[in-house]
């Protein structure tokens, strides 16, 4: 059977750990030749290309910051270089710099919303104008895919973390008011928001019994996500199986945005 994505280039901001390692590894799975963006960390992204390539599929690692808008236009340049057009965009990259409200620096802020948010900006900017230069598509029915990674924070408030909830909250709004103006296009824009997915990110959620007893209270599910949910998830939003699904959030989260604290309360 034809794989899901053969023949289409994928382009995973931030996939040198975590959820864009997982998600790289679905996509090319599923037979994308993909483009790993990693920021500060080279091996990771790299070791994984090569592994890919070694297995038969396309791959390549590049270096770049997505809050430098000359960064996101070179990795583009670079991936268009290589795979000649780009079809699937994942715009992944984000980071947590978490503080109490009072203590948060103007930097912490700044630098969670120009990743998180900016830097979302950018790839997806960077995305669509790839889109329009390449023109129809012979092996999907949209002009293009975008897939914005935002959380389940996009709409559950998140104390000490004020500015990674804002960026995730702005990422709602982003991604719809995308997806609206481009869809007339045949641009699919939607996001996936994760909940508690088994990264680095969380450790300290999950690492020890205590903490993964309390955090199994917000997951109705009784499971920690892992990076496989969310790029099986990936996969059917990139794919034409998805193709009336547009500027929609897929949250994958063992049902965290089902509010347990109300099971048996309120
Ligand atoms: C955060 C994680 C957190 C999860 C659920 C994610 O967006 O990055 O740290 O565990 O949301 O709260």
């Amino acid at each position: 059977m034809e794989k899901s994505l053969a023949n289409q280039v994928a382009l995973i901001t931030g996939a040198s750990s975590g959820i864009g390692y997982g998600v790289a590894i679905a996509l090319a799975d599923a037979g994308a030749a993909v483009v790993l963006n990693y920021h500060s960390h080279a091996e990771p992204g790299e070791k994984l290309a090569d592994e890919i390539e070694k297995a038969g599929g396309s791959a390549i690692a590049i270096r770049a910051d997505v809050s430098d808008p000359a960064q996101v236009a070179k990795l583009f340049d670079v991936s268009r270089a290589r795979f000649g057009g780009i079809d699937i965009v994942v715009a992944n990259a984000g980071l947590q710099k978490d503080s109490p409200f009072a203590d948060m620096t103007l930097d912490d802020w700044q630098l969670v919303l120009s990743t998180n948010l900016t830097g979302q900006f950018l790839t997806c900017q960077a995305a669509v104008k790839e889109f329009r230069r390449r023109g129809p598509s012979t092996v999907s029915k949209a002009l293009g895919k975008i897939i914005c990674m935002s959380s389940v924070h996009e709409v559950i408030p998140w104390a000490g973390r004020v500015n990674y909830a804002a960026s995730k909250g702005g990422i709602q709004m982003f991604m719809k008011s995308l997806a609206q103006e481009v869809a007339p296009e045949r641009i699919r824009v939607n996001s996936i928001a994760p909940g508690a997915i088994r990264t680095s990110i969380n450790k300290d959620a999950w690492d020890s019994q205590a903490a993964l007893d309390k955090l199994l209270q917000l997951i109705p599910y009784g499971r920690v996500g892992a990076v496989e949910d969310i790029g099986k998830a990936a996969v059917w939003l990139a794919s034409d199986e998805s193709d009336y699904v547009v500027g929609t959030t897929l949250f994958v989260d063992g049902g965290m945005t089902l509010y347990p604290g109300f099971t048996n309360n309120g």
